[in-house]
């Protein structure tokens, strides 16, 4: 989890993925640092950029990836993700990169196999990489995170993505301010230690940076969901909301995008206000970083 990181092992970590930014824009990329060793991707959830960018980063550092096609394997036939991952495991891998739809699953996972286990997002848990890639990136926008104010705004409850973010800019020196309707921001986010707002206008008055987040409408199973244009007239970013923060705001948001949702695709596109690309791109060099250090400590190196 991003709370279990400490300062200077989340400054490291960032320092390292930085460093493999300039690295991944040169035209040769490749190392050597895992040649030999074997990282498995399990997404037991739909993933476009996190399992495309673990698959991209291990193939840089030398490493052999096999992306498992969770449709087509044996957990249709009935096959529990424990089950799964100990097979898996009795092939010898050094790394698996896990996604799962309940929160923990990855936590429980990593006490069944003797690998290393790394959590490309658990249900509404944590999206640890994730928040490491927004902090590269809002680090390279202001060249530093201390001092930030931070809005996430829109669906916090259901996102995995708002917790881990919310540690680790929190750890770094950020303030963070929560905004979205009181049905979609958890009843605890007092105790984050952040701002919780139920007014966009108010919520963003000076924010440095704009964070969005999509309803996460597959973990919303019997709620009420709003009509996307409704949601999208008191909760969606557009040109006018974006006025109501800091004047060199930047906007963000870790995909998918549901366009006219929660961000207006004016904003969206603006590379002279959105860090949506770089977060992208930020991606692969933040799970290098992190397939490295855990490479570097597997050869007796420090943690
Ligand atoms: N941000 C993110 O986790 O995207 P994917 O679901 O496409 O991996």
């Amino acid at each position: 989890a991003a709370g279990d990181l400490h300062p200077p092992a989340a400054l490291a970590l960032l320092d390292l993925a930085d460093a493999f930014v300039d690295f991944n824009r040169q035209s040769a990329k490749g190392v050597d640092l895992m040649r030999g060793q074997t990282v498995v991707n399990l997404f037991f959830e739909n993933s476009t950029r996190t399992s495309s960018s673990f698959e991209i980063a291990a193939k840089r550092l030398g490493a052999d990836v096999v992306t498992m096609p969770v449709a087509s394997s044996s957990v249709k036939k009935g096959e529990t993700l424990i089950d799964t991952a100990v097979t898996l495991n009795a092939m010898k891998p050094e790394i698996l990169v896990v996604r799962h739809a309940s929160s923990g699953a990855v936590d429980l996972l990593s006490q069944k196999v003797g690998c290393a286990v790394v959590n490309a997002g658990d249900g509404r848990h944590e999206h640890p990489t994730q928040a490491l890639l927004d902090l590269l990136s809002i680090r390279r926008a202001f060249g530093d995170v201390g001092g930030l104010t931070v809005a996430i705004c829109g669906d916090i409850a259901h996102s995995r993505v708002a917790r881990s973010n919310v540690a680790l800019l929190q750890m770094m020196g950020a303030r963070v301010r929560l905004i979205g309707p009181p049905t979609l921001v958890p009843g605890d986010a007092d105790r984050w230690g952040c701002e919780v707002f139920h007014d966009m206008k108010e919520g963003l008055a000076g924010c440095d940076v704009v964070m969005m987040l999509r309803l996460q409408l597959e973990r919303m199973a019997g709620a009420l969901i709003p009509s996307t244009r409704e949601y999208f007239r008191f909760w969606g970013l557009d040109r006018e909301k974006l006025a109501w923060a800091a004047p060199n705001a930047k906007v963000m948001h870790p995909g998918p995008m549901n366009r006219g949702v929660e961000i207006d695709s004016d904003v969206a596109d603006d590379l002279s206000v959105s860090l949506i690309q770089d977060q992208v791109e930020m991606g692969v060099a933040a799970r290098m970083a992190v397939l490295a250090a855990l490479a570097h400590r597997r050869a007796g190196g420090a943690a």
